[in-house]
């Protein structure tokens, strides 16, 4: 009974592993790390990487949508990123408008939701009107939620919004009393959406790089070895099984 019980709140991803519907992560973040690796291996130029990055993106979205993941943020260009040679930041910003001429019809028909964070006013004006077109046609849709983190760094962020909460105060006749988490949280490029509870870096390096760190406080991180153009829904899959073999404490204590 109770093995019975077990099956029927798993699904059958593909004949080799089983994923339980029931224990998916809400909000996936990922930073997608070693284009420049992926390309040096082959010799290749490094915004041969990026490209191949993006195609990447394009797998990992159809999976997550698949699996009907509802929100997944990637990491696409940090505030730390503009100090690159001027021809691979070039390259970077004009991947958007790439990936949304060539994506955004399925983007439309999956019904997924564009949607950005990251101080969007320094990214070319192209580059904002492609996001902008893309958020527009998209901003009924129901699907996944598809965040891209464009210039975007959490202590900037941070910033932002400790700026705005002391305008707030200013304005309500408020003092710090009134700061909460919550306070906080509203505050925040991310809000409304849920804190990820899944964080994956590929290529192996195990930092956090300025990316979410309100938000990522109690997420669950996993350090893929794959370079992020090597990375596919499959690898997607499999870090979704790790995630649900760990439990989530939260501070607390395990229910076992
Ligand atoms: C990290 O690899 C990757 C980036 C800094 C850029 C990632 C951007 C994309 C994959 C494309 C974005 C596209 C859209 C549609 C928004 P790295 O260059 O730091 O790799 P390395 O550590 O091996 O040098």
């Amino acid at each position: 009974m109770f093995r019975k019980l077990i099956k029927r709140n798993k699904t059958k991803i593909n004949q080799n592993d089983d994923l339980d519907i029931h224990n998916l992560p809400e909000h996936i973040a990922i930073i997608m790390d070693g284009n420049g690796r992926w390309a040096k291996k082959r010799k290749m130029p490094r915004i041969k990487g990026h490209y191949e990055g993006m195609q990447t993106i394009k797998k990992v979205t159809r999976e997550a949508s698949h699996l009907g993941i509802k929100y997944l943020t990637l990491y696409a260009f940090s505030t730390e990123n503009w100090s690159r040679p001027e021809s691979e930041v070039n390259y970077i910003m004009n991947l958007p408008v790439n990936f949304l001429k060539t994506f955004l019809p399925e983007l439309i028909e999956k019904n997924v939701k564009i949607e950005t964070i990251g101080f969007l006013d320094a990214v070319p004006q192209s580059t904002i009107e492609a996001i902008n077109y893309a958020k527009e046609k998209t901003k009924n849709n129901t699907g996944l939620k598809l965040v891209f983190a464009i210039n975007y760094g959490g202590r900037a962020e941070l910033v932002q919004s400790m700026k705005s909460i002391y305008d707030e105060l200013q304005r309500n006749g408020q003092n710090s009393d009134d700061i909460d988490e919550l306070m906080i949280s509203k505050h925040l490029m991310t809000h409304p959406d849920p804190d990820p509870d899944l964080l994956i870096r590929t290529s192996g390096e195990q930092r956090l790089s300025n990316f979410l760190i309100w938000q990522a406080s109690y997420s669950e991180f996993i350090f893929n070895e794959k370079l992020w153009p090597d990375f596919d829904g499959e690898e997607l899959k499999q870090c979704i099984k790790i995630y649900q073999s760990r439990q989530r404490r939260f501070g607390g204590l395990s229910e076992e």
